[in-house]
C-alpha cells in the first residue's frame, strides 16, 4: 500500500510543471505542509512491518527530497519572474540607472581649442574635399613638376589623369587655394582637416593625420604679423611664458619660409628626452605666401601679401598630453580615450 502511494506521488511530482506562482504554492500546500502528503506518508511508515521499513525507509526519504527540491527550484524560477515583472512595469521608487557618457577624442578637444584661439583673432573656419586634384594640392602651390612630394611614396593617388592627377590631399593648403580662387581678399581663415601621406605606420608616423593650416591675405600683411599671431597662439595654448623661435626653412608655397619651435612643454627648456636635450620642440611650418601662389589664384601680388602656417594636430596634442605613440589616436582603445575630458555638448 505505502509503496504504491509513494510510486504514484513520485510520478505526479516528476510531471509537475508549474505555470504560475500559484501552482508552486499549491504544490507546497499539497506536499510539504504539516498536513501534507509527505508528513502523512511518514505517519503511515510508522505502521508498516519491520520488514517493509527496511526497504521503504530509503525510498520514502528519497521521495521527501524529491518533493523539496522540486518545490525549491519551482519557487526560485517564479521568484525571478516576479522581480522581472516588477521592473518591466516600472517601479518608480527604484533609483535611476546611470548610463556611461563617452568622452571627446583628444584630437577633437585640441582642434576645438586651436579653432577658438584663432576665432578670437578674427579667423573663420574653412573646409575642403579630402580627394583633391593635382592643381589644388600641388601645382597652384608652386610645387615644381619634379618635386618629390608628388612621388608615389608620399601621395596616395586615386586616379592618374594627364596633367591633373586625382589624389588624397597631403595637406590642407589645398583649401587655401580653393578659398583664394573663389573670393577676394582680405582672407583670414584656418583650415582644419584630415590629410593623407603614404608612410609606414609606426609610433611616430601614420598614413593619415590631422592638420590645421592658417591663411591671412590683405594689403600690408608682414612677417611681423605672422610672428605676433603665432606668438599669441602659443601663449594661449601652452601658457604664458612659453618661448618661440623661428628657423629658416623651405616650402614651395611660401617665401621666406620658417619653422617655429616652442620651448619644451615638459622640461620648460632645461633639456629632456622629448626635446632630445635641446630644450626646443618644433610645432609648425609657416611663411609669407609666395607671390606665384597668389597669382595662380588670381590675386594681384603687387597689391596683396599674406602669411600662412600649418601644423599637425597630433603633434600639438602629443606635446600637450605627453602622448608618445601616434597609433593611439586611431585605435579607439577606451582605456586611452576615457582619460580625456567628458563634455555634454
Ligand atoms: N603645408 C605644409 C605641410 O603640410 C605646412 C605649411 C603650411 C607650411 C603653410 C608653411 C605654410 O607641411
Amino acid at each position: 500500500m505505502l509503496q504504491e502511494k509513494i510510486k504514484q506521488f513520485t510520478a505526479e511530482i516528476k510531471s509537475f510543471v508549474p505555470a504560475s506562482a500559484a501552482d508552486v504554492e499549491n504544490f507546497k500546500l499539497k506536499f510539504l505542509v504539516t498536513k501534507g502528503v509527505v508528513k502523512a506518508l511518514f505517519e503511515e511508515f510508522k505502521t508498516v512491518s519491520v520488514e517493509e521499513k527496511r526497504t521503504l525507509g530509503k525510498v520514502l526519504n528519497e521521495f521527501k527530497q524529491l518533493a523539496e527540491s522540486t518545490y525549491n527550484s519551482a519557487q526560485a524560477q517564479f521568484a525571478q519572474v516576479g522581480k522581472k515583472l516588477e521592473r518591466e512595469e516600472g517601479d518608480l521608487t527604484l533609483p535611476g540607472e546611470g548610463f556611461q557618457l563617452g568622452s571627446r577624442h583628444p584630437l577633437s578637444l585640441v582642434r576645438k581649442e586651436i579653432v577658438e584661439i584663432f576665432k578670437k583673432l578674427g579667423f573663420i573656419v574653412a573646409e575642403g574635399p579630402e580627394i583633391e586634384d593635382d592643381w589644388h594640392n600641388f601645382s597652384a602651390l608652386n610645387f615644381p613638376p619634379e618635386h618629390p612630394a608628388r612621388d608615389m611614396q608620399d601621395t596616395f593617388f586615386v586616379e592618374k589623369k594627364t596633367g591633373n592627377d586625382i589624389a588624397l590631399r597631403t595637406h590642407t593648403s589645398s583649401v587655401q587655394v580653393r578659398m583664394m580662387e573663389m573670393g577676394k581678399p582680405p582672407f583670414r581663415a584656418i583650415m582644419p582637416g584630415r590629410v593623407y601621406r603614404n608612410e609606414a605606420i609606426s609610433a611616430r608616423a601614420h598614413c593619415f593625420f590631422h592638420q590645421i593650416e592658417g591663411l591671412y591675405v590683405d594689403e600690408n600683411v608682414s612677417f611681423a604679423d605672422l610672428k605676433q599671431t603665432l606668438f599669441h597662439f602659443v601663449q594661449e595654448l601652452y601658457g604664458e611664458g612659453t618661448k618661440v623661435r623661428f628657423r629658416p626653412s623651405y616650402f614651395p608655397f611660401t617665401e621666406p619660409s620658417a619653422e617655429m619651435d616652442i620651448s619644451c612643454t615638459i622640461c620648460k627648456g632645461d633639456g629632456c628626452q622629448l626635446c632630445k636635450q635641446s630644450g626646443w620642440v618644433e610645432i609648425l611650418g609657416c611663411g609669407m605666401v609666395d607671390p606665384n601662389v597668389l597669382e595662380n589664384c588670381g590675386i594681384d601680388s603687387k597689391k596683396y601679401t599674406g602669411f600662412a602656417f600649418g601644423m599637425g594636430i597630433e603633434r600639438v596634442t602629443n606635446l600637450k598630453y605627453e602622448i608618445r605613440d601616434l597609433r593611439l589616436f586611431s585605435e579607439n582603445d577606451v582605456r586611452f580615450l576615457s582619460q580625456f575630458e567628458t563634455e555634454l555638448v
